[in-house]
C-alpha cells in the first residue's frame, strides 16, 4: 500500500474481474495468444446477428463452452477465494463486478456479485425474456417454459452490441467507491474498460490493477501489480486486510 494512500476501515471496495482470474482454474481467456477469439470469430458466435443468421452454430459454440465451464472449471482458484475472504473480513462494502460468465466467484463464496455479461448457468427466451437455470445443451428446438415458443431460447450472456446487465447498480457502486481494483481483464471491452476512467474522474478512489501484464488502460491506475492472479490477488488482499 503506498504511503500516500490511507484506506479507512469503512471504505467501499469495488473489484472488476475478467477472464484472467479464471485462467488458472483451466478456463481460456479471450485475447491471449491461445484465447477463444484466436479460434472463433466474434461476429460468428457472439452477436445477435450471428444468432439470427446461424443459430445452430451459435448454440453448438455455447453448448461446448457451458459444458467446459461446468466440468473443467468446477473449482475456484486462490484468487476467487481471496476475494470471498476480503468480502467476509472487510468491515466496509465489497462489490465484485465480473465480466465472466463462469460461476467461480459464487462457488468461491463471493456474495455481493454483479454478472454484467450474464452467466452460462442460465438460458433465456428472446421472445418473452423468461430466464431459467440451465445446465445441459440448448438448440433451436428447445421449448421456452415461459411462453411455450420454440426457437427463442438462447444463452443468458451479453453479446457484442447488447447492453450489459445491471448498469445502474454498477454506476452507483463506482460513484461511491474508495478503492477500485481491476483483475485479469485486458481493457478491450466497454463499458467495463471505461470503469477506471469513471472512477478516476470522480477522483476519490485509489485504483489498482492486478494482471498478468499491463492492460490497455494500465497508465490510468494509481498502481499495478503484475503476475498470475493466484499469486497477486491473495497477496494484495492480505495487504488490504492488514490495514485493519
Ligand atoms: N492471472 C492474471 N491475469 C491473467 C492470467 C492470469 N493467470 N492469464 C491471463 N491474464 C490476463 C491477460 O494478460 C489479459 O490482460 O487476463 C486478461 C484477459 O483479457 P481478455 O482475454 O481480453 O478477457 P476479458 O478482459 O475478460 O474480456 C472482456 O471480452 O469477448 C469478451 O465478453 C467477453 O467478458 C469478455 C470481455
Amino acid at each position: 500500500m503506498p504511503q500516500s494512500f490511507t484506506l479507512e476501515k469503512n471504505s467501499n471496495i469495488v473489484i472488476l474481474t475478467g477472464a484472467g482470474i479464471s485462467q488458472e482454474s483451466g478456463l481460456e481467456t479471450f485475447r491471449d495468444p491461445d484465447g477463444i477469439w484466436s479460434k472463433v470469430r466474434v461476429e460468428d458466435v457472439a452477436t445477435p446477428e450471428a444468432f439470427k443468421k446461424n443459430p445452430d452454430y451459435v448454440h453448438s459454440f455455447y453448448n461446448m463452452r457451458r459444458a467446459r465451464h461446468l466440468i473443467a472449471a468446477a473449482n475456484p482458484n486462490d484468487a476467487h477465494m481471496a476475494l470471498a475472504r476480503l468480502e467476509t473480513q472487510w468491515p466496509g462494502q465489497v462489490t465484485v463486478i465480473t465480466q465472466n460468465v463462469d460461476s467461480l466467484h459464487e462457488s468461491g463464496g463471493t456474495q455481493n456479485l454483479i454478472h454484467m455479461h450474464g452467466v452460462h448457468s442460465k438460458a433465456r427466451c428472446d421472445h418473452c425474456q423468461h430466464a431459467v437455470p440451465w445446465e445441459g445443451d440448448m438448440s433451436t428446438a428447445t421449448v421456452c417454459e415461459g411462453c411455450g415458443d420454440v426457437g427463442g431460447m438462447r444463452p443468458h450472456v451479453v453479446w457484442f452490441g447488447e447492453t450489459p446487465l445491471e448498469l445502474g447498480r454498477i454506476q452507483a457502486v463506482l460513484v461511491a467507491c474508495d478503492l477500485f481494483v481491476s483483475i485479469g481483464t485486458s481493457g478491450n471491452v466497454y463499458p467495463a474498460a471505461g470503469f477506471i476512467s469513471v472512477v478516476q474522474q470522480i477522483g476519490r478512489a485509489h485504483t489498482v490493477e492486478l494482471n498478468l501484464e499491463p492492460s490497455l488502460g494500465a497508465a490510468l491506475f494509481s498502481e499495478g501489480r503484475y503476475g498470475p492472479a493466484t499469486e497477486v490477488v491473495p497477496s494484495y488482499v492480505d495487504e488490504v486486510l492488514a490495514t485493519l
